[in-house]
């Protein structure tokens, strides 16, 4: 499907009930220079509800400080989140949020279909868990695991970094650890 179809489906869904409260659904960003290299992070927050893009508040720039510290801008990745959609007060473990991650894993698959990652950095437990089930992000940080052709690293949420900034050395161990196992499957 055509990226920018997929993204009107996505900005105006309404196949679980966040779509009652949220201002707008936020599509993946696929940057200028995105070659296989993804983030998924939990939900949209405030800003990004506002402003129909991920990672657009806190805790999307202290995951910019992270990449440049690392050599790397956000316009060489997707991002994308589980949730398209902003939970009531940000709560990801509501009940209307867990019931929304059935209905929005459809459009996790087309998103991914569409732009094929090779690697997907996890950030948090909720993005995570389709793939590492229920290891804490404590036990499963640093690791990573393939399922068909695509490579998952498991880490913190730049969310938790913004509580207890000495996560933020793990988040960028786990990033260049992405970067490191893209190069060798180029
Ligand atoms: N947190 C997320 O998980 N995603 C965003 O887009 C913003 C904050």
């Amino acid at each position: 499907m055509d990226k920018a179809i997929l993204d009107a489906q996505i900005r105006a869904c309404t196949l679980c009930p966040l779509h009652l409260t949220r201002t707008i659904g936020v599509p993946a960003y696929v940057g200028e220079h995105y070659n296989g290299l993804a983030i998924m992070g939990e939900a949209p927050g405030r800003d990004e509800d506002l402003s129909g893009k991920p990672f657009m508040g806190r805790a999307g720039a202290l995951l910019d400080e992270y990449l440049s510290a690392l050599g790397l801008s956000r316009d060489q990745f997707m991002l994308l989140n589980r949730l398209r959609c902003r939970p009531p007060n940000n709560d990801i473990r509501s009940s209307e949020a867990i019931a929304a991650l059935t209905a929005c894993d459809k459009w996790t698959q087309e998103e991914l279909n569409e732009n094929k990652p090779r690697v997907i950095i996890l950030m948090g437990r909720t993005a995570a868990k389709p793939i590492f089930g229920t290891t804490s992000v404590s036990n499963g940080r640093g690791t990573y695991t393939s399922v068909d052709e695509t490579t998952f690293v498991y880490t913190y949420h730049p969310a938790a970094a913004l509580r207890s900034p000495e996560l933020g050395k793990f988040i960028m161990q786990d990033i260049q650890l992405a970067v490191d196992l893209w190069k060798l499957l180029k």
